[in-house]
């Protein structure tokens, strides 16, 4: 690779022929560089079951309106067939000068049927309404797959909750020990995230499945044909409503893209807890040996790569959306191949979204979590209940913000004299505020946990009813996502 020179723009391709598919006015082959640089077939045959599933479809209908005859129709859709074997089993070659795979298609069908038939197939549409139809398809796909896959880590959330229900950890803001909270409600948290990422994928989907064949270069289609048959062969709710913008807009993907941005975003934070909660400083959470990585020279080390590689992962997706809010930033109407640079950025961001959560799923289902030193954490925490001296202050009449101060006082005083809020004494506690009686010693953080009995709240019962209603919310979501 390194040797190779780089192409001269400066001399031109030997031989030009013409481009068989749209070089009737040129007199030779856009010159090689220019093949190189336009070309997308690497990117696009993704898209070739999609491609060839739209073709058949538009082919069975220009039929049905008599636009092309039957026989036409039958040959193109077996040789369509072909098409799709040879493309399954590798067997496909690949060119530059045919630039995507609606051209590398359409020329091996031709090859297969013969140029009279295949070069019917074109009637009545062009590739600007073709590709947005194949890409429209591709992400409907695309976000069934990543509700399937959002489901999975939520199902893996719920299990870890419920093999550890009793633990309790602290919870922390800004990073510091702030108030004990259940492992579980912990996990939950995340569990309601990804539950408004398939939220917003689902909602995406029905902005995306929208028929936009018909719509050709940009006008709308010169021929009676029936956009309804093709969108109901192909399972569309709807079709385009505006040729223009069927072919010029591609909102959906963006729509795709920031459902997952934000999703990867969710994952990221989940992440970064645990490989916080994985290092020896907390030792929450140890992560399985399918699931944890080796150092190279440091025998000892046991890393969590999958967790920080799926943290990291998440630029490339949000930056995948900036890519395209850029490029379709200020374009004109209608088709402009700018459009073409959508799909490296899609494709990529689906096989990233899609791995991270599969992976994810795995780190969970088989991660342990180490109840004690949690507990331990919590507990060795001299402070931690001091919200809880305050909430009991407040409860016997004084006002909260003055129990604040009360309290803060204590805990500097306690700090002076080395020593956490329960080992005070009555005495100790009443010097503070004549308010404390003999309950107020020795708060557990049982107690601490029981007093949060609100909904969403971290007492334990809230959080066992939060788990079985969050199985339920799966089940029916599970059973909603195959009726979709
Ligand atoms: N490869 C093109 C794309 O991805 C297909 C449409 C080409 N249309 C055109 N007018 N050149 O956008």
């Amino acid at each position: 690779m390194a040797n190779d020179p780089p192409p001269n723009p400066e001399t031109p391709s030997p031989a030009p022929q013409p481009s068989s598919i749209w070089g009737g006015r040129f007199d030779g082959s856009p010159d090689e560089l220019v093949q190189s640089y336009t070309a997308s077939i690497t990117t696009d045959l993704l898209l070739y079951r999609h491609d060839i599933d739209g073709s058949r479809a538009h082919a069975r209908m220009l039929a049905a309106q008599d636009i092309i005859a039957a026989d036409d129709a039958a040959a193109l859709i077996t040789g369509l067939d072909q098409v799709q074997r040879e493309i399954q089993d590798g067997d496909f070659a690949l060119r530059n000068e045919l630039e995507d795979i609606h051209m590398h298609i359409e020329t091996r069908l031709a090859e297969i049927v013969g140029d009279d038939i295949a070069g019917r197939l074109h009637t009545a549409r062009s590739r600007n309404d073709q590709v947005a139809l194949d890409t429209r398809m591709f992400v409907r796909d695309a976000i069934v797959q990543a509700v399937g896959a959002l489901r999975g880590l939520q199902v893996a959330l719920l299990n870890l909750a419920d093999a550890n229900p009793t633990v309790v950890m602290p919870g922390y803001t800004h990073l510091q020990r702030a108030q004990p909270v259940l492992f579980a409600h912990v996990l939950l948290a995340y569990f309601e995230m990804l539950d408004r990422d398939a939220a917003r994928f689902v909602d995406a989907f029905e902005r995306t499945d929208v028929m936009p064949l018909g719509s050709a270069a940009l006008a709308g289609a010169a021929y009676p044909i029936d956009r309804q048959a093709v969108a109901r062969e192909l399972g569309f709710q709807d079709i385009s409503r505006n040729s223009i913008d069927a072919v010029a807009d591609r909102d959906f993907i963006l729509e795709y893209q920031s459902a997952a941005a934000i999703g990867m975003v969710h994952i990221s934070r989940l992440c970064e807890d645990l490989v916080l909660w994985s290092s020896a400083e907390f030792g929450f959470l140890r992560f399985s040996d399918q699931y944890a990585t080796g150092s190279s020279i440091m025998p000892q080390k046991r890393n969590p790569d999958v967790a920080e590689l799926a943290r990291g992962k998440t630029g490339r997706v949000v930056g995948h959306l900036m890519a395209l809010l850029m490029t379709l930033k200020g374009l004109p109407l209608a088709y402009n191949r700018d459009l073409q640079e959508d799909k490296p950025g899609l494709f990529d961001t689906v096989e990233t979204l899609i791995s991270t959560l599969m992976v994810m799923r795995g780190a969970l289902l088989t991660a342990t979590c180490n109840g004690d030193r949690a507990r331990r954490a919590v507990e060795s925490d001299p402070f931690i209940l001091a919200t809880d001296y305050a909430d009991y202050l407040a409860r016997k009449g004084l006002p909260f913000r003055e129990a604040h101060h009360v309290i803060g006082a204590l805990v500097r005083s306690c700090e002076e004299r080395d020593c956490g809020l329960s080992a005070l004494t009555l005495t100790d506690l009443q010097a503070a505020s004549p308010l404390f009686q003999a309950d107020a010693v020795g708060m557990t953080v049982e107690d601490a946990l029981a007093a949060r009995d609100v909904p969403g709240g971290t007492a334990p019962r809230r959080v066992a009813q939060a788990l079985q209603e969050a199985r339920q919310r799966i089940d029916v979501a599970d059973r909603n996502d195959a009726k979709a």
